[in-house]
């Protein structure tokens, strides 16, 4: 059964409340148990995890390259995708697929939104799929993309 971690960055925690007409009506468990619920049984296992601290992702992306327990990370690094060199370097450590989601698409919204700077570490990226992002993003592994 392949292993895939999820990492969900800063204010992904207020998903449902947080601008909910941009961002939808889900909570983040919400979104996580309609993916889990999408998903074929048997195939996938998943460990969702969430940090609004710069420093706390890029630690566990530290854990993930020297455990090397999961096939895949999908990550969604929010805001500090526009931001974070810090992060690029972590996920640059990596040889696991590396799938960056936004929910939005980023390309519709504010100037600033369109440098993803993380986005050179991953193989693919996904934007505007909303609550399916992460549905996509684990099918895209388990179909070998
Ligand atoms: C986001 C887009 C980012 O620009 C924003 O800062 C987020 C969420 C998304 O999922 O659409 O927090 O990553």
């Amino acid at each position: 059964m392949k292993k895939i971690i999820i990492i969900n960055g800063p204010n992904l925690n207020l998903l449902g409340q947080r601008e909910p007409e941009t961002y939808g009506q889900l909570s983040l468990d919400e979104i996580k148990e309609y993916t889990e619920k999408k998903l074929p049984k048997n195939l996938v296992q998943l460990d969702w995890w969430q940090s609004n601290s710069e420093t706390e992702i890029i630690e566990k992306i530290h854990e993930i390259f020297s455990k090397k327990i999961y096939d895949a990370l999908i990550i969604n690094p929010a805001a500090y995708s526009h931001t974070s060199v810090a992060i690029l370097d972590a996920l640059k450590l990596l040889s696991i697929p590396v799938v960056e989601v936004h929910l939005t698409n980023v390309y519709r919204r504010e100037s600033f939104r369109h440098s993803l700077l993380t986005a050179q570490a991953s193989s693919i990226i996904m934007s505007g799929l909303g609550k399916d992002a992460y549905y996509y993003a684990i099918l895209t592994q388990l179909n070998g993309n």
